[in-house]
């Protein structure tokens, strides 16, 4: 059996985390070659950027993400455009300078996260990523397997105007109203093993409400703990949009925070999930959903 050539040029950004990916045109009708060579990269480098992409419409956006699995529509968020584009509007208040992974509010949140550039302000507005996986690789050895025997609670429904004081009334019923309109809470182990790579990493960010079994203060300076690991600066990569730039991230070995610096300058982008698996942790135990009953729509 011979092994293609890689075709894709692959341009690291950081030590941790971060590529540039050049010599594909993406849409719905690649090589399996090709597509096996990006997956093979965002799971190594967990996120990944595609320049001049401007080609792509909700459709090509859509085709390009069944390529890697099926796709995943948000559970409360109704799409943009087709049924899966989720919309992050500048204008409709969407501003995620929070760091977290997407969807954690639910079991089996997405494997990964695509997403497209449309409006970019003339300044301001870099998303962060973080890899969660070397977060947890470098914690040293009591604090890892403190983090393994670990769970936490994470909802969708959090306290929305603490976090986002200056949001108008528009914004906080666009919130409650839409994006949680049906109240989720999802228990996760605090660290997952990863289907494809087998690496550990840890599960945190902005929807978690506490530890299981923790009370509230510990479960803060716990939650402060860990996820001060995620966001020190080493452990990131910083991107600078263009319109038509497409970032690519494993879903379930990063987290990201999309800086709120752009004042008042629009900012329009088009996110495509593809569905993940429900994450288990090294003891083999399966995350699972508190509330509702079950998962509406399944
Ligand atoms: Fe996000």
């Amino acid at each position: 059996m011979t092994t293609a050539p890689p075709t894709l040029r692959i341009t690291r950004l950081g030590g941790r985390i971060g590529a540039v990916v050049e010599g594909v045109r993406l849409g719905g009708e690649l090589a399996p070659s090709i597509v096996a060579e990006i997956r093979a990269a965002a799971l190594a480098h967990k996120v990944i950027f595609f320049r001049d992409q401007e080609h792509l419409d909700e459709e090509r956006h859509e085709a390009f993400g069944r390529l890697l699995g099926p796709l995943f529509a948000h559970p409360t968020v109704p799409a943009a455009d087709g049924r899966y584009a989720f919309p992050v509007d500048s204008e409709h208040g969407d501003r995620a300078n929070r760091w977290h992974t997407d969807v954690t509010f639910v079991p089996d949140y997405p494997a990964f996260s695509i997403l497209r550039a449309i409006t970019i302000p003339p300044y301001g507005g870099n998303t962060v990523w973080a890899n969660t996986a070397t977060a947890y690789a470098l914690l040293p050895e009591p604090l890892r397997a403190l983090a393994d025997g670990l769970r936490a609670i994470h909802t969708n429904e959090f306290d929305y105007a603490a976090v986002r004081p200056e949001a108008d009334a528009a914004q906080l019923a666009r919130f409650r109203e839409v994006f949680a309109a049906v109240r989720f809470r999802t228990e996760h182990p605090v660290v997952r093993v990863h289907p494809e790579t087998g690496e550990r990493s840890l599960v945190l960010g902005n929807f978690v409400q506490r530890f299981a079994g923790i009370r509230a203060r510990d479960s803060q300076l716990l939650f402060e703990l860990f996820q001060g690991h995620i966001e020190r600066p080493e452990n990131t990569v910083r991107w600078q949009w263009r319109a038509g730039d497409v970032a690519m991230w494993d879903n379930r070995a990063t987290q990201h925070y999309a800086v709120d610096d752009s004042d008042g300058h629009h900012r329009s982008l088009r996110r495509i999930t593809v569905a993940g698996e429900v994450p288990v942790a090294p003891d083999g135990g399966e995350s699972r959903l508190l509330e509702p009953a079950a998962m509406p729509g399944r």
